[in-house]
């Protein structure tokens, strides 16, 4: 009689296989990351990145509208500026380079995909910090705050759809909310960056924002010992007025995206960071690695443990792997 159960029947063929598939990723639930410099007129590739550009403006409006076309559900900019000061205060410009990408992005792609923007300090600082300093040298959370506010008005007025408060203050969904409605902007959403980790796998990004950091973020990022920590970031956020939440970076982070879209009732969203993507791109050159079945199944991996939307540097060739599919 032994075994009376064969779970392997189900996994016979592929149209078993197709049909009792409990997860599935869509291109719409894929966000790509960009990189806008100023001052480039040709892009510059990242070598820590492979694949992955510095954009040139030009360059940023016609990849903007390859990703619509391949189908991805948004797009996150980040601009990296010719100078940093003390302050950030290219962020805050109507004329930094930031604001400047997402008009360009705004007129090329309209309302066809969701705009998104990184709101943090750390690019257009001269130290690299994710706000600004106080006198001893640490990050000061509540002067931080008055310019992420302004920083939120000028993206919304530059086009964003959806801010993305990265740098990690205390109190920054609710002071962006703030300040979005006081400038009539009700209805620009906020992305939190609720649960992010002071985390090694950022490496490469530090790269291609030309990052000024010397120290480390661990006095305003999380420990990545830490789990119930990320909950309470997650619940104060939701009562800041988050309109969807994230946890970042991905893979090593599994049970943090479980937990949190078990407590969460926004949208969670995940992010396969500059370091997943630089591990699997160069095991894969080595031919250590099946390049995409290991990026299909890392990503499967993020949408299993709860993450509705993922943001991820392979967006639009896994937007075209998915059609063809
Ligand atoms: C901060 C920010 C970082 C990333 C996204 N937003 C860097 C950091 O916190 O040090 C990392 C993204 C990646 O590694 O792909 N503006």
């Amino acid at each position: 009689m032994f075994p009376s159960h064969r779970p392997r029947r189900l996994r016979r063929t592929a149209a078993l296989r197709r049909l009792v598939s409990e997860t599935a990723i869509r291109p719409e639930q894929l966000i790509l990351p960009m990189f806008v410099k100023e001052g480039l007129t040709e892009p510059v590739a990242l070598t820590s990145m492979p694949g992955v550009l510095q954009h040139s403006r030009d360059s940023l409006r016609k990849a903007a509208v390859e990703a619509v076309q391949a189908g991805v559900g948004g797009l996150m900019l980040f601009g990296v500026p010719e100078n940093h000061d003390a302050v950030g205060s290219g962020a805050t410009d109507p004329d930094g380079i930031l604001n400047v990408a997402l008009r360009d992005v705004k007129s090329e792609v309209g309302d066809s995909t969701v705009i998104m923007s990184d709101l943090c300090l750390d690019e257009f600082t001269d130290h690299g910090h994710c706000g600004v300093l106080d006198a001893h040298g640490n990050v000061d959370n509540d002067a931080t705050l008055e310019v992420y506010a302004e920083m939120a008005v000028a993206q919304a007025r530059a086009g964003a759809h959806v801010l993305g408060p990265s740098g990690m203050m205390d109190g920054q969904v609710g002071v962006i909310r703030g300040a979005l409605d006081d400038a009539g902007f009700q209805d620009i959403g906020i992305l939190a960056y609720s649960a992010k980790y002071a985390s090694a796998f950022f490496g490469p990004f530090r790269d291609a924002v030309d990052s000024q950091l010397t120290g480390d973020r661990k006095a305003y990022q999380q420990d990545p010992a830490n789990v119930r920590e990320s909950l309470r970031e997650v619940q104060l956020d939701l009562a800041e007025g988050a309109d969807m939440v994230m946890v970042k970076p991905a893979l090593a982070y599994l049970d943090v995206i479980r937990a949190t879209a078990e407590i969460s009732d926004v949208p969670v969203a995940a992010y396969q960071v500059s370091g997943e993507y630089a591990m699997i791109e160069a095991a894969a050159a080595n031919g250590w690695l099946d390049r995409r079945r290991t990026i299909m199944e890392a990503l499967m991996s993020i949408r299993r443990a709860g993450a509705d939307i993922v943001l991820t540097y392979w967006a639009v060739e896994v937007a075209g792997w998915l059609r063809e599919a």
